[in-house]
């Protein structure tokens, strides 16, 4: 594998398998393609043809709603071609490997795999497997790989905070929960020290705080009221029990009194704080439902931003020589 397998010789992003080494010029150029679809995604505006022709295929070996739902419709409204596979039905299920499930694919003119997968590394393998075919114009796009990471989910982070707070650079951030298990509080993590976020917090107990937080310059923190104190954006996320190997909390009811984000905690905050999840949402688990719909939630204004994130996703992979074109369709 090279160096930075994202990026073809010319520096340009080929695959986006993580934000991880994605330079502040590449996130802020996604961000800013984001923002010139915002308005279309709108329904009444027609389709963009910046993906016409071209061949997207949603493999999703694991469940989603709003990833593989947000994808169809922006690949869709670039005009590509949407395959979802079925994988329950696919051959995988007779024991196809996933290599050869990809080879098949690319027989049928495939331009671009969107890939989630349970084992971190899976879409690592698929464009290892394109560069060694000499498949350079096939691109993956990681969609959620075990608890590795979710990038396009950290970039519509992103596009929210930026959207909420205009800039980075004097922002405090905490993410709180299960950080252990968290693709996506590793994809933020990145994006955000990309970007210049001076103070990054993870909140949560011991047994759900991974150990390199202090390597990646997080400020670790147990402590749920002095951790969100004078906080701008505060992530929250989902207990991941299906990724976790016994047990490592008391219970559910006790996790929420100590770290569950109610209208109390969350005064500790300022003022104009905003409230994050990437979903999917236990109510009464991590966060209140006072909290989850109340004014400081944007919780949906991320569902609906990643539309416009991964259409900007999308066409600067394949749609590359008529981005131009964009602002006149
Ligand atoms: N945020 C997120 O990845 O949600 P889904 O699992 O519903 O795609």
């Amino acid at each position: 594998m090279h160096e930075n397998p994202q990026l073809n010789e010319h520096g340009e992003l080929t695959h986006l398998l993580s934000t991880e080494g994605l330079s502040r010029e590449i996130i802020t150029r996604i961000l800013d393609t984001a923002a010139t679809f915002v308005g279309i995604t709108d329904r009444e505006v027609k389709k963009v043809p910046l993906l016409r022709g071209k061949s997207v295929f949603n493999l999703f070996f694991e469940n989603s709603t709003r990833t593989r739902t947000t994808f169809e419709i922006a690949a869709k409204r670039l005009s590509a071609d949407v395959l979802n596979l079925d994988i329950t039905r696919s051959s995988t299920a007779k024991g196809e490997t996933l290599l050869d499930t990809i080879d098949n694919l690319c027989a049928m003119h495939a331009d671009m795999f969107v890939v989630r997968h349970a084992e971190s590394g899976a879409p690592y393998l698929i464009a290892e497997h394109l560069r060694r075919m000499g498949l350079h114009d096939i691109h993956v796009v990681n969609a959620g790989d075990g608890r590795h990471a979710h990038p396009t989910q950290g970039l519509l982070d992103m596009y929210t905070i930026r959207h909420f707070k205009q800039a980075f650079e004097h922002l405090t951030v905490a993410i709180v929960g299960d950080i252990l298990h968290s693709r996506v509080a590793r994809s933020d993590i990145h994006a955000l020290k990309t970007l210049g976020v001076p103070e990054i917090r993870a909140i949560g107990p011991q047994t759900l705080l991974p150990r390199e937080l202090a390597r990646l310059g997080v400020k670790v923190c147990h402590d749920m009221a002095a951790g969100i104190r004078d906080c701008d954006v505060i992530i929250m996320l989902r207990l991941q029990n299906e990724r976790m190997n016994g047990t490592l909390l008391p219970s559910a009811g006790e996790y929420f009194r100590v770290y569950g984000l109610t209208q109390e905690k969350l005064a500790r905050a300022r003022p104009d704080a905003i409230v994050m999840h990437p979903g999917p949402m236990n109510r009464g688990v991590e966060i209140a439902s006072e909290v989850a719909d109340g004014p400081q939630a944007v919780i949906l204004d991320q569902v609906t931003f990643g539309i416009a994130v991964r259409m900007a996703v999308m066409s600067l992979l394949a749609g590359r020589e008529q981005t131009s074109g964009v602002r006149d369709s």
